[in-house]
């Protein structure tokens, strides 16, 4: 896509086909295509090819072949406009926009520029939104004042806003949202716009709970929570979600069981529930979900017995299961060459530990562990004990005994330097 983008023009700032947000994520991807009706000459509102001089945009070519325009008679009016690495000395303020209120999409990409005063008649008009690492000094009652968009995206640009509701709750026809690392504080909203297909409020500092209310959102079928500081259970009826593809809560705090409600979203393609403090056994349905790809379940506080086959995890693209301490794998049902980063299970169903520090060289390698899923959880027990213990703990001490070594030699190095110096 950058490629397409640089063919256009080298200037700062071109136009669009298409509204950006039609693709919610990232908008950015919209590449663009010969126009529909080409024939006619530039019959470009003067005004608004004035604003585009004015914002240094060359006009030797017909803007609406590159941008979208309606068909009005006897000037056509711009659509979409994309501005890209504009400054100041670009002349963007509000008379300039006050000319291009015709506009239904703008989009803003390394626009370095303060907020300025938008013309109602403009945000008014949008429908699509999008700054991207620009507008500086953006604040939730700013934003609100865009009432009529059906996709906001803000992605890199601080928002001072005392919680996500400022932003959203005059938005009556949103459809999607991304505020992606904008320093957002606060607690999630009460209220949520039905239309709502679309969430991504990840990286930013909200707090709070996930609040039921979110569950009645029919329609949504991403939701991005991710590297907040939430808290709190999940609500029991997030199964209510059942248009659900993407479920991503990763880098939070959030605890308690994985609600048995999600084996009701049908679509689920993609769970991250990674680094949290989960806790309680893994359920086994998560094996039946049929559209599960993505599995990230690490850094968590499960306990007991994976109830995973090696056949349900070679199926998903994606698994990630170490760093629960008290969970463990049946190595019946799992082999242990397929690395999960949790320790096997003894024969009670509690994780093999750890052998006591100064017993084996942890480092030294074990040949052919594991293998087959079948056959060895009956009598052999202690040997595979054995193995296991240490296959498990091989990785981290090889780190530590090689920084270690390595730490050691610098400092024996940096002394026969001085040594040699002060000789
Ligand atoms: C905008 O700036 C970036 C980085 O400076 C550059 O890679 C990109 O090609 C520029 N885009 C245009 C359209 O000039
Ligand atoms: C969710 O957000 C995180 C952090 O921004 C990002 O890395 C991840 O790719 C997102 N997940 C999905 C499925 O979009
Ligand atoms: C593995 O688990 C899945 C889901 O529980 C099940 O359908 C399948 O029969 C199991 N495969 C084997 C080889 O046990
Ligand atoms: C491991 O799986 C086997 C076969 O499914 C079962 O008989 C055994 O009880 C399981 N072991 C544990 C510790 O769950």
């Amino acid at each position: 896509m950058r490629a397409s983008i640089t063919t256009i023009t080298t200037t700062i700032l071109f136009f669009l086909l298409y509204p950006a947000a039609t693709v919610p994520n990232p908008p950015l991807s919209t590449t663009a295509e010969s126009p529909s009706s080409p024939t006619t000459s530039t019959t470009l509102d003067p005004n608004q090819l004035r604003a585009l001089q004015f914002l240094h945009i060359p006009t030797t070519q017909d803007p609406c072949t590159l941008s979208t325009c309606d068909n009005a008679t006897p000037f056509r009016h711009l659509l979409s406009l994309r501005l890209t690495n504009c400054s100041s000395e670009h002349h963007l303020s509000t008379t300039t926009l006050s000319s291009l209120s015709t506009l239904t999409s703008l989009t803003f990409l390394g626009c370095h520029t303060p907020i300025f005063h938008f013309p109602s008649s403009l945000t008014t008009n949008l429908h699509s939104l999008t700054s991207i690492n620009s507008l500086q000094h953006l604040t939730g009652v700013f934003l609100s004042h865009f009432h009529n968009l059906n996709h906001l995206y803000i992605s890199g640009d601080p928002i001072k806003a005392s919680g996500v509701h400022i932003i959203t709750t005059n938005m009556k026809s949103l459809k999607t949202i991304t505020l992606y690392n904008t320093h957002l504080t606060g607690y999630l909203p009460k209220d949520w716009n039905p239309k709502l297909t679309y969430i991504d409020f990840s990286k930013n500092k909200l707090k709070g709970t996930i609040p039921t209310s979110l569950t009645l959102l029919k329609n949504l079928q991403v939701l991005n929570f991710s590297s907040n500081n939430l808290n709190g259970v999940l609500p029991n009826s997030l199964g209510d979600l059942t248009s659900l593809k993407i479920l991503s809560l990763s880098s939070n705090s959030i605890s308690g069981p994985i609600t048995a409600s999600i084996f009701a979203i049908p679509g689920l393609a993609h769970l991250d529930l990674g680094s949290n403090r989960f806790e309680g056994v893994i359920p086994e349905f998560i094996s039946e979900m049929k559209e599960l790809k993505y599995l990230n379940l690490e850094n968590n506080k499960f306990h007991g017995v994976l109830p995973f086959n090696a056949s349900f995890i070679k199926r998903l693209d994606v698994f990630k299961i170490n760093g629960n301490y008290d969970l463990c794998y049946n190595l019946s049902m799992v082999s242990m060459d397929m690395h999960l980063g949790i320790a096997p299970c003894d024969k009670h169903g509690m994780p093999i530990l750890p052998p006591p520090a100064a017993n084996t060289p942890a480092w030294s390698s074990v040949e052919n562990v594991g293998g087959g899923g079948d056959g060895e959880s009956g009598d052999n027990d202690d040997d595979v004990e054995k193995k296991s213990q240490v296959h498990v703990y091989r990785g981290p001490n090889k780190v530590v005994l090689g920084v270690a070594i390595a730490l050691s030699a610098m400092v024996f190095i940096i002394i026969f330097l001085v040594l040699l110096f002060v000789c």
